[in-house]
């Protein structure tokens, strides 16, 4: 079988020796290519009262300047409707309000500095507490209620509150947005994109275009990274290069430079948080209050399904019996900021997980043990807050305990106990987290997939699935898959790219559902084949089709020793005329939410796993390392092992990057920069790189961990593990804690850097 054993990624071959092709290599092979570049509005806010291409369409090799009124369809990009593509209104520094067309990049470049663009500026709302004190607010504010929360903070021994603001975090994709148009001689429009969602961008282009979605083709070849931001944020940039290459009849292409892909295009939402907690005498919540306020930026994109995502994960592992979580987006003048691996579940979790952290010297608990006793409980018919029962939650304790023996844990607490006390101006700490992640999309309809599968007569087999291959190896289980289910060695099956012609009406592959979803629908596809292969095979080895199977690639009956061989077999097929492609289809059975009552049970199944980080914290700078991470990580029956185990080790360092070095800034001034990301080149934006890597890190996948009812019984693992390196936020503040005296509590913010790690180190010692 071909499913569960460990290979590599399909590409990684290419993605090494750099032979990998994404989309704006596709330029080089072809001809009569139009560059597009924005014309950016350096201003936070203003009303765009003339904008005059007459010096632009002077300058040598610009072709055309696209502005609103070229536009013949709808001047929109967003799903919401609230993203004009050429906006009559600045919303942010950087906001681009026309696109200019050059023969050469640099043609463009430099027409879109001679673009003048007149501004009636307008006062602008840059950060989260001033959106919160002028009340500006857009979208849905859902309120998640569970329980009696009076009654539990009637029933409270110990009752806190806190509030709690923490940044967003920057995709960092290593493909930058980019795409290329072109349109044929009927006016059919081909786009190439680095897009996570094809049909939605087919569907953005059509409205833009003001054409049926059938004369417009989106394909995907691979993505150097989406992480959530090429989720929706691909679509007005696509509609650009169609309308580009509509108006010309050349090529368009475009791709941002990091610069603009930094100032233009949404990250992860940073929240704000305020929050009541009462805890009975035992350290089990009892109630929780809270509202958590996202930042929306400028338009709402994803917004409200990452904030509803936000509230149903604050629970995170634990037991919450009374609760009410309200939700708001704040409307700021910056990018829109949109999905981010996790999709808003990071933000919630990670409100609870700093409550924890911050009450357990409260309550004069160890917060391991804090945690520990707020699990969700096996056999009490526990929900969450939002009505969905807890399967597995001895899974949680599962994990929890193997991280706890693996690791090492009570062993190394006694060393660092030692070292600590030996070491004045040096700490240690170990921290343990958990994670209960829900998989599939709370909007229950996007949860289907599509797939096409073609038998060749040489027997060689081509799949077409709706996913898109992003780095996150969803191609090479999908070829996993395809080989397994019609019992053919893997080398028989090609994937063809992700396009909008070979599987329509497809979901953004996204919420780790890629797997779930597309797998579904390939084994379905190749079920069908199978079928009526084993019913041709029967005929040919004289058996009932009931006793073939075909496995290597050779087809044989039970208690015979006659065989067929695959080739054969499909040529036979052939000849009898036997339908050799399927389309596959499947959707997640059980599903139901209720957004208006922010109730329902919205997830097929959790995601589970749990990690202890050691870190080491200078207290004269702040400075700090990763030590040892231990990690244990529920995928169920993991379709492709490797995979998995680097999706686990990737998605945690991009969790750690996020919580403590990927720091968000912008001019919040009242100088003429206000609104300006600051941090906007990989100088000034630091992400973690080898340097910051653990020094020992232990993955392991959760055994005996079959899921029923998901594709060969495995699970989801594109984004839970990401919320594993809350470990290392906690090691931290463990850490500066033990810079004061035994049972110190520290704050500590988010991204923890070494200057916040120095502040909650100073409050530590202040506290001595
Ligand atoms: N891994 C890599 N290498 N690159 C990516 O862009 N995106 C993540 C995750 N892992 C990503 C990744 C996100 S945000 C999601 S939702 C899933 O992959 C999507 O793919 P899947 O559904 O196939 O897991
Ligand atoms: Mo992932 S944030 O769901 O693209």
């Amino acid at each position: 079988p071909v499913v569960g054993v460990s290979m590599p990624h399909e590409s990684a071959v290419q993605h090494v020796t750099g032979t990998a092709l994404y989309t704006d290599d596709l330029v080089q092979r072809t001809k009569d290519v139009l560059h597009a570049h924005p014309v950016q509005v350096m201003k936070a806010r203003g009303r765009v009262t003339a904008v005059r291409t007459e010096a632009a369409l002077a300058v040598p090799g610009v072709v055309r300047v696209l502005t609103g009124a070229d536009v013949p369809g709808v001047n929109d990009a967003g799903m919401k409707h609230d993203e004009p593509l050429f906006p009559d209104e600045v919303m942010f520094h950087g906001h681009a309000v026309a696109w200019v067309l050059g023969e050469t990049l640099e043609a463009a470049r430099i027409g879109a500095a001679a673009v003048e663009v007149d501004l009636e500026e307008l006062p602008s709302v840059i950060t989260l507490q001033d959106a919160i004190a002028a009340d500006s607010y857009h979208g849905a504010r859902p309120v998640m209620t569970h329980g009696d929360v009076d009654a539990g903070f009637a029933d409270s021994a110990h009752v806190f509150t806190g509030e709690f603001q923490f940044s967003g975090q920057e995709h960092f994709y290593l493909e930058t947005h980019a795409a290329l148009a072109q349109v044929d001689e009927n006016g059919q429009v081909f786009i190439q994109s680095s897009t996570q969602h094809p049909s939605e961008t087919q569907e953005i282009v059509s409205h833009v275009l003001g054409v049926p979605a059938h004369e417009v083709t989106v394909q995907c070849l691979r993505m150097g990274g989406g992480f959530g931001g090429k989720e929706m944020q691909p679509h007005g940039f696509a509609a650009v290069a169609a309308l580009g290459a509509k108006l010309t009849g050349r090529p368009v292409r475009f791709r941002l430079n990091r610069t603009q892909d930094l100032t233009m295009s949404g990250k992860r939402h940073g929240f704000h948080a305020t929050w009541k907690i009462g805890f009975d005498a035992e350290g089990r919540i009892q109630a929780l209050d809270a509202t958590l306020v996202a930042d929306g930026g400028w338009s709402l994109d994803l917004s409200e399904p990452v904030l509803a995502r936000a509230l149903c994960h604050i629970d995170n592992t634990y037991w919450i019996p009374n609760a009410r979580v309200a939700g708001r987006i704040a409307k700021t003048n910056t990018v829109s900021n949109t999905a981010f691996r996790g999709f808003g579940g990071p933000q919630g979790m990670l409100v609870i997980e700093d409550i924890l952290g911050r009450c357990a010297p409260r309550l004069g608990l160890d917060p391991r043990e804090l945690r520990e006793r707020n699990f969700y409980r096996p056999g009490q018919g526990q929900t969450t807050p939002y009505g969905q029962p807890v399967t597995q939650p001895e899974r949680i304790t599962a994990a929890w305990q193997q991280v706890l023996e693996k690791a090492g844990f009570a062993d190394r607490e006694r060393e660092i106990a030692a070292f600590n006390a030996a070491h004045p101006h040096t700490k240690r700490a170990l921290a343990i987290t958990g994670v209960k992640f829900g998989i599939s999309f709370n909007l229950t309809a996007f949860n289907q997939g599509g797939a096409l599968v073609l038998i060749y007569k040489d027997g060689s087999v081509l799949i077409n699935h709706g996913g898109t291959e992003m780095g996150q190896g969803l191609h090479t289980k999908m070829l996993q898959v395809a080989a397994t289910t019609l019992g053919i060695p893997l080398h028989k099956v090609r994937l063809a790219p992700t396009r909008t012609d070979k599987v329509p009406n497809t979901s953004a592959t996204a919420a780790s559902s890629g797997a779930d979803l597309n797998g579904g629908a390939v084994k379905n596809a190749c079920e069908q084949l199978r079928e009526r292969l084993l019913r041709v095979a029967a005929s040919q080895l004289g058996a009932n089709a009931s006793d073939v199977r075909i496995v290597e690639g050779v087809a044989r009956t039970l208690g015979s020793d006659r065989e067929l061989a695959w080739d054969d077999l499909v040529r036979t097929a052939y000849f009898q005329r036997v339908q050799l492609s399927a389309a596959g289809y499947y959707r997640t059975e059980g599903l139901h939410w209720d957004a208006t009552k922010f109730q329902g049970s919205p997830f097929k199944y959790f995601a589970i796993g749990a990690a202890a980080t050691e870190v080491e914290v200078d207290g004269f700078t702040g400075a700090y390392r990763i030590r040892r991470v231990d990690i244990v990580h529920d995928v169920g029956d993991s379709l492709s092992p490797l995979i998995d185990i680097g999706q686990i080790e990737g998605g945690f360092v991009q969790g750690a990057g996020w919580l403590t070095l990927e720091d968000l800034r912008w001019d919040t001034g009242d100088g003429p920069n206000r609104g300006r990301l600051l941090t906007q080149a990989a100088s000034t934006y630091k992400l973690p790189s080898f340097s910051e890597m653990p020094e020992e890190f232990n993955v392991t996948l959760l055994e005996n961990a079959t899921e029923e009812g998901a594709v060969f019984g495995s699970k989801a693992v594109g984004e839970p593990p990401l919320m594993l390196a809350f470990s290392v936020r906690e090691a931290l503040r463990q850490a500066a804690a033990a810079f004061g005296p035994k049972g110190t509590g520290v704050e500590l913010a988010s991204p923890a850097t070494p200057e916040a790690v120095y502040w909650a180190i100073e409050s530590a010692r202040q506290a001595g």
